[in-house]
């Protein structure tokens, strides 16, 4: 096959028929971060290079190497971004927003690229959903976030999804932490993969999330984290879990997760799922209280999180859930003759206008054409317009499912009765 036909590895394309199921996904996400106070931030696909160098980290696997980043005719670097927080962060400090009021909510949808080996659930063009909060160091804002994560999960009907968290602490924590896993690691230096040979003195809390079997052996024996924090970081995080506890959110504190990205401070947690295969977690984040300092801005403590929509899909397609297909045709007029063709333009119009998708031939077919391709389409109601209906100003619309017609009269009240016979019969209307 050509090359240009086919569609590079790691992609994948959304096609016509599949995208309501994208959709309705979407719409949850929106709606569950709209009530809790959150807007949308949308923010370039590529930004300069140092932006996730410096946000996400020299050492972790994204910038080392993951990354898409090209020079530009001007001889700039950029980057497509891997994640959206660096981006957001960016936009933040860019336009002031804590002139606005402190907490700033931001909710976005973005595509992240990745150059990562490709697999189920693994892709190099993926999308996320995610939130992030900045200016509030507040236990409460952490469980806030989980609480809006775990009700998105709930919302799409998700089971066997479960949430793991944990602190990794703050950099005077870190410090003594950093020393007890040099100390544990540097004793299997030989056996470490190259990459984390050089990690161990920069920076070893990456060696726990490296994903070469051997390394990820040895990291099993590692100290934890949680046996290093500082008495603030561990009231901090007894707190979340108080709040979590209060919400009834279920958890599990799992010291090893530490996430692969070097923001995260104090709270971090993951939602995961045994039903898609390895790559089981379709939600992680957590707290970056350095970041925005890092990027040059004031202190402001802050978090969020991000969900693979691929991730997402993919569990709901396992557990088969099923969501409904808005995208049906509701009507699809066939027209025989001038007359019913320019007819048909008015009463496809007050149709649409109820909010309902109708649609007519726009190719020139004839009668038996336009009926197959009404079938094929999936057509709730199919209805013919030709010299006869024009004359009596009456047409039968027919369920194309129970073959069952309905005479209606060709004047204003058409669509509105439309509407009605089609919310009545329609089998996914439940009283
Ligand atoms: P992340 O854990 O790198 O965190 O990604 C978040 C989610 O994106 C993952 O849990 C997974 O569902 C999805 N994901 C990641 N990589 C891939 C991939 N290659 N293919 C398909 N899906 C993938 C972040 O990106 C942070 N920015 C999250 C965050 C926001 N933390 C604070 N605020």
């Amino acid at each position: 096959m050509a090359l240009i036909t086919k569609k590079i590895k790691g992609t994948e394309d959304v096609l016509p028929k599949q995208s309501y199921r994208w959709q309705f996904v979407e719409n949850i996400m929106r709606e569950e971060a709209r009530s809790y106070g959150f807007k949308e931030i949308r923010t370039p696909v590529f930004e300069h290079t140092e932006l996730f160098a410096r946000g996400v980290g020299q050492t972790t696997d994204v910038v080392q190497k993951e990354m898409y980043t090209f020079d530009t005719k001007g001889g700039e670097s950029v980057t497509l971004r891997p994640e959206g927080t660096a981006g957001a962060a960016r936009a933040v400090l860019e336009h002031a927003l804590e002139n606005e009021g402190l907490p700033i909510k931001a909710s976005y949808f973005v595509s992240c690229y990745r150059y990562e080996k490709p697999q189920a659930g693994r892709l190099r063009e993926f999308h996320q959903f995610g939130i992030e909060e900045y200016g509030t160091q507040s236990p409460a804002a952490d469980a806030e976030i989980i609480c809006l994560a775990q009700s998105v999960l709930d919302r799409l009907g998700l089971s066997q999804v479960h949430l793991e968290i944990n602190s990794i602490g703050c950099p005077a924590c870190r410090a003594k932490y950093n020393q007890a896993l040099r100390e544990y690691f540097g004793q299997y230096k030989d056996k470490l993969c190259n990459t984390c040979q050089t990690r161990l003195e920069k920076n070893p809390m990456r060696l726990l999330d490296c994903k070469s079997p051997e390394d990820h052996k040895l990291a099993e024996g590692a100290p934890k984290i949680t046996d290093y924090l500082c008495e603030e970081c561990e009231n901090h995080f007894a707190e979340v879990r108080k709040y979590l506890d209060a919400a009834g959110v279920e958890y599990i504190v799992n010291p090893s997760i530490v996430r692969g990205l070097d923001y995260y401070t104090k709270t971090v947690f993951e939602f995961i799922t045994d039903s898609i295969g390895a790559q089981g977690t379709v939600c992680g984040g957590g707290r970056y209280d350095g970041l925005i300092e890092e990027l040059g801005g004031k202190h402001m403590p802050s978090l969020g999180f991000a969900m693979g929509l691929e991730r997402v899909l993919m569990v709901m397609d396992a557990q088969g859930i099923e969501i409904p297909d808005t995208d049906k045709t509701a009507l699809y007029i066939a027209t025989m003759g001038d007359a019913a063709k320019v007819k048909a333009f008015t009463l496809l119009r007050n149709v649409r206008q109820c909010g309902l998708i109708a649609e007519t031939d726009v190719v020139g077919r004839g009668l038996r054409a336009q009926m197959k391709y009404a079938d094929k389409i999936g057509a709730q109601y199919s209805m013919v317009l030709g010299d006869n209906e024009i004359e009596t100003n009456t047409a039968k619309v027919k369920n194309m499912e129970t073959g069952a017609q309905t005479e209606l009269a060709l004047d204003e009240s058409f669509a509105d009765k439309f509407a009605v016979l089609q919310l009545a019969d329609d089998q996914s209307f439940e009283i």
